[in-house]
């Protein structure tokens, strides 16, 4: 090897501690708390960018100035413990040079405390996804994410509980796709506007357990949210008829379901399959029956909550991610979006 060129044997440590002198970072000063003589040098170094200006003091470190950045020495962060000279401090990490300040309405929202700079979140996106990915944030606070990425041109998935969902996060993204959110990147990646998104709300779990342990249809389902929910969990598209009241979806066009949450006896089956006919077909979902529901060839009689039992996790407070057992990606066909259905 050239000997210029040679391997230093020293751990990232040893060598931090070896040359403490010449490994530095910048620092933004925050110039309405710095003293009128250091005011001065940083207007002084933004002037002169090719200079490096020193204000010498007494009681603390000097300050040495570059392009109005604050130069920090790791000599100047390291202890001594025990007789030892240690790294007592990070001299930074790659997220620390970036600014909070001046980031209170970026995105016309203001959160105090827990929002994010969106110069933030745009090197987190930078460096771990590529255009058109996925980024999910289940904690979305004031939506900075959901924001940052749709100005980068990828697809998001946001989760909020808070109320801030609709009196932040909505507002924020209607601005950002319309093209009126100025802040933030909008200027450093040429964003003018576009896309969409859809928004919804998570209902309460569909089933739960009663005080015997068995499972039973949750008190806050209505019967319109019912036939909604088990028409999803079937297949079956949600399309309640007017005029006929076993139609609640369905499949193709000789393909219906219908939920209640009735006990149904041979005389309403019966009269069930009388009115479907003979060229068309019924799944009949409802809370118990009497009689063989094999002895109406057009219809398939089942009880919920058995049928879908095995369909969802039902009643958990920790849906943790169980990675051995994702579930297979559905085949890429034509348009699909990520819900299954049509993209608007
Ligand atoms: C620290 S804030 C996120 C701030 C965000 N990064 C920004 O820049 O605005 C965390 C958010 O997570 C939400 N949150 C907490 N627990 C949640 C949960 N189980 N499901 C969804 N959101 C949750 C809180 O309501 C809060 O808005």
């Amino acid at each position: 090897m050239n000997a210029a060129l040679r391997a230093l044997n020293l751990s990232l440590d040893e060598c931090v501690q070896r040359f403490p002198e010449r490994i530095i970072r910048f620092a933004q000063p925050n110039y309405d708390a710095v003293g009128k003589e250091t005011k001065e040098l940083i207007l002084e170094s933004r002037k002169h960018s090719d200079r490096i200006f020193i204000q010498k003091r007494e009681d603390h470190a000097d300050i040495y100035l570059l392009r109005g950045d604050r130069i920090l020495f790791y000599k100047d962060k390291l202890r001594q413990i025990d007789g030892r000279i240690v790294t007592g401090e990070l001299l930074t990490n790659v997220w620390l040079d970036i600014p909070y300040q001046g980031i209170a309405n970026e995105g016309d929202v203001v959160f105090p405390k827990s929002k994010k700079p969106e110069k933030l979140l745009q090197r987190v996106i930078d460096i771990s996804t590529n255009p058109g990915d996925l980024v999910l944030d289940s904690f979305a606070g004031s939506g900075t994410t959901g924001a940052v990425a749709q100005k980068m041109g990828r697809r998001w998935i946001m989760v909020e509980l808070g109320e801030h969902c609709h009196t932040h996060i909505i507002p924020r993204m209607k601005k950002v796709i319309d093209g009126e959110d100025k802040g933030g990147i909008t200027e450093a990646v040429g964003w003018k506007g576009g896309g969409g998104f859809r928004y919804y709300r998570l209902a309460p779990s569909l089933l739960e357990k009663d005080k015997w342990g068995n499972w039973i249809i949750n008190k806050e389902y209505n019967a319109a949210m019912l036939a909604a929910a088990l028409c999803k969990l079937e297949g079956f598209i949600y399309a309640p008829s007017d005029a006929v009241y076993w139609q609640h979806g369905h499949s193709t066009e000789r393909d219906f379901v219908y939920v209640t949450t009735q006990n149904l006896g041979h005389e309403q089956l019966q009269a069930l399959s009388d009115e479907v006919g003979s060229d068309r077909s019924l799944l009949v979902l409802c809370s118990a029956f009497r009689g063989k529901p094999d002895q109406y060839p057009n219809l398939t009689v089942k009880k919920i909550p058995n049928a879908v039992l095995k369909k969802c996790e039902w009643g958990h407070d920790d849906y943790s991610l169980q990675v051995e057992n994702l579930p297979k990606p559905p085949p890429k066909t034509g348009q699909m979006d990520l819900f299954g259905e049509d993209g608007e």
